[in-house]
């Protein structure tokens, strides 16, 4: 599998700690079947230093990737970020202080929780008009997206694409995005299932349970496709697949 949502890179944001709970979380996730791992550290977040891209997040990287070869782990991490949207996301993205998913055309982004639905189809367009994809991170969780069953239609339409959170399938993140996030599935709106992994102990990389899930409910093929098959084609940069 390949998990385009995982907070694995050590001491940038709130996900792992240090390198050996990076090591740790990359154990996790090899034994639940991933080979590549995009990380994805929180990015221009309100009233924070925005950690932008750079040589920092950059040699972060390559020690990571450094360790899981020393420990013998078969693992790659590629670069990306989690963007918060906000007005000035595409000039950031032109100065090269953010980036794309591995570099690719897709671009993942989240938003307040409580951002109104024509604020995120607002902010899309935008990104959309210069040139990216917006892949929307955790569509579930957001209250317009709940509350209204035409948002999710409405962002696919204009060509964004939606990333699940595992543990939204199970709950972890409450009923209300639990129902959201099998209603997506239930419409084939969703387009990627990723960890939106933090540690080794909680929110953690082992996706193998909610693969197995969306297999018995769903089918293995849907599976596949969300787990697998548009990640794999996402982090070579080519043309994803709608769900059927
Ligand atoms: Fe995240």
């Amino acid at each position: 599998m390949v998990d385009i949502h995982c907070h694995i890179l050590d001491g940038v944001d709130d996900g792992s700690y240090c390198l050996s709970e990076s090591v740790e979380m990359a154990r996790i996730a090899v034994e639940s079947g991933t080979k590549t791992i995009v990380a994805t550290p929180h990015a221009n977040i309100p009233d924070s230093d925005g950690n932008l891209w750079g040589r920092r997040l950059e040699d972060k990287l390559s020690a990571l990737n450094r360790a899981f070869e020393d420990n013998k782990i078969p693992l790659t991490v590629l670069p990306g970020q989690e963007v918060f949207c906000s007005g000035d996301v595409v000039s950031l993205l032109k100065n090269g202080e953010l980036i794309t998913l591995n570099k690719s055309r897709y671009f993942l982004i989240e938003f307040d929780f409580y951002s109104r639905s024509e604020l995120i189809a607002d902010q899309c367009d935008a990104l959309l008009a210069y040139g990216v994809v917006p892949v929307v991170a955790h569509p579930e969780r957001y209250e317009a997206l709940k509350e209204n069953g035409q948002t999710a239609y409405r962002l696919k339409k204009k060509g964004c694409l939606l990333q699940l959170n595992c543990g939204s399938l199970f709950g972890a993140f409450g009923r209300s995005a639990a129902n959201a996030a099998h209603g997506l599935l239930s419409e084939s709106l969703a387009d990627f299932i990723a960890s939106d992994a933090h540690s080794p102990y909680m929110r953690t990389p082992y996706m193998a349970d909610a693969h197995e899930m969306v297999s018995e409910m769903y089918s293995l093929d849907y599976a596949e496709l969300l787990f697998r098959v548009n990640p794999g084609l996402l982090v070579r940069d080519r043309e994803i697949k709608p769900a059927y």
